[in-house]
């Protein structure tokens, strides 16, 4: 007999208190803000998925990992046991420690980027963009266009579109492109998967005009998942194995250890190229560290060795994917508009779908997300036109999609937890047509998303 009810494969070892507040205590917090919900002190937050970085519970094994963190400045035995744990799935010649992803984004495209150069991803994340730009280079997105359509379910809508790829390195000029990269899963497409054909399709137009082909993979275990589960072929492998076969694909990747490295810091950079390398190793020693430790401390790598060794562990694997399935499922049957299929990592409500009395220049993301943490304590992200809206020269425009995201730390809430977000935002949209768009009280000139503020529209 096999049951269906998928449950944590784990049990809890040590409890973080969450201190309940009421609605009217949510509402001035929010309003003390200026409706921002990053500046919210967390203990008034509920049910926190405002990020899936950083925010997961570390393993009974990997506390007992940090004891074992050796703190020597260089050659610390917990860089040797992080190194081959990275090597153990992505069998890269270099690895270079960073404190988090961007530093790794920050390193690879100082070196190899600059004015003239172009980098084409499925979808840059936006800080992988900033730091392309940051350089002088342009940051093209590729992705497939079935994938920048919330309600199309089909198996890997993060595929890039392989033509689109080919053409745009013939148009800026191969010379000009100093890599491609794939962002496996897609997060700022919905937390999508890429396919291995996809993967090998690039693969082969980068072989192509000889180009590097380098992975963003802070979410390699889920999408290494997805594949298993989704593409014929791949259902014996295991998860580890597909990981290998992703690598052997590529020629290095940036990651984030917050996200599928299982802790609360981290990350890194690798790659095979001795002479682009060394420069990155100039660079950290620069930025971040000594190449064997890169901003982090000695237990901090060893969390992130036993991280790699669960991460891809099947029944781990099925219960979080299954459990952000749930939540979207969920949502879709209480006639919620959600991106379809779940993503990973997150669920992304179609705020201008629910709230059409809402224009995008009033912001209906934003007054979805502030309803649902001043009605349930829930802090989801804003991804719309409040992130995305502000251009450098200060006009305005809607932005694509106005969505808000709800990001599902690992392994650390309950499925009653989940149910009540299901209740809660249910409520909320139930009364959608109620609430409110907001202005912009005060704001930054760039990333304004984190510091703004808001005024809600009386009208
Ligand atoms: N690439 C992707 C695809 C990401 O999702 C992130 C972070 C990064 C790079 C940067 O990594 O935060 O360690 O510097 N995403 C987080 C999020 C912040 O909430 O989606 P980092």
């Amino acid at each position: 007999m096999t049951f269906q009810t998928v449950i944590e494969p784990f049990r809890i070892h040590s409890v973080e208190p969450i201190r309940l507040t009421t609605r009217a205590e949510r509402f001035r917090a929010a309003e003390e803000v200026g409706w921002n919900l990053f500046g919210l002190h967390a203990d008034d937050v509920l049910i926190d998925l405002l990020t899936d970085s950083g925010t997961g519970a570390m393993s009974r094994d990997q506390w007992a990992a940090v004891q074992r963190g050796d703190e020597s400045y260089a050659g610390s035995p917990s860089y040797f046991r992080f190194r081959s744990a990275v090597q153990r799935l992505f069998p890269f010649k270099h690895i270079i420690p960073t404190h988090q992803g961007r530093a790794a984004e920050k390193i690879l495209f100082s070196v190899v980027g600059g004015p003239g150069k172009t980098f084409i991803n499925n979808t840059h994340f936006d800080t992988t963009r900033a730091n392309v730009e940051f350089t002088g280079a342009a940051a093209i997105d590729c992705v497939c266009p079935e994938g920048r359509v919330p309600s199309l379910i089909l198996p890997f809508k993060g595929n890039m579109d392989v033509e689109l790829l080919e053409r745009t390195v013939e148009s800026v000029g191969p010379a000009n492109v100093p890599l491609v990269m794939v962002t496996v899963t897609n997060n700022s497409g919905g937390g999508q998967p890429v396919s291995m054909a996809n993967l090998k399709a690039v693969r082969a137009v980068t072989q192509k005009y000889k180009l590097p082909l380098f992975l963003d993979a802070c979410r390699f275990a889920e999408n290494a998942w997805f594949i298993h589960e989704r593409e014929a072929g791949y259902g014996d492998k295991t998860v580890s194995d597909i990981v290998r076969e992703m690598a052997a694909l590529a020629d290095g990747m940036t990651m984030s250890a917050k996200k599928d490295g299982l802790a609360n810091i981290g990350g890194w950079l690798a790659l095979n190229d001795d002479v682009v390398a060394e420069k990155c190793r100039n660079m950290l020693i620069l930025t971040e560290g000594f190449p064997t430790y890169g901003g982090l401390a000695g237990r901090d790598l060893d969390a992130i060795a036993q991280g790699l060794s669960e991460v891809v562990e099947h029944d781990y694997l099925n219960y979080r994917i299954r459990s952000t399935a749930y939540l979207a499922n969920a949502l879709t049957k209480a006639g919620v508009p959600v991106m379809l299929p779940a993503g990973g990592h997150a669920v992304y409500i179609d705020a201008r779908a629910l709230l059409p009395h809402i224009p995008p220049l009033s912001y209906p993301g934003q007054a979805l997300a502030v309803a649902l943490y001043v009605e349930g304590g829930i802090r989801g992200c804003e991804i719309g036109t409040v992130m995305f809206g502000l251009h450098p020269d200060g006009t305005e425009t809607p932005a694509a999609m106005d969505l808000v995201r709800l990001a599902i730390p690992r392994r650390t809430y309950t499925q009653s937890h989940i149910d009540y977000v299901v209740e809660v935002v249910t409520h909320v949209a139930k009364n959608a047509s109620q609430l409110k768009g907001y202005e912009v009280a005060w704001q930054p000139s760039a990333l304004r998303h984190f510091t703004a503020r808001f005024r809600p529209i009386e009208a």
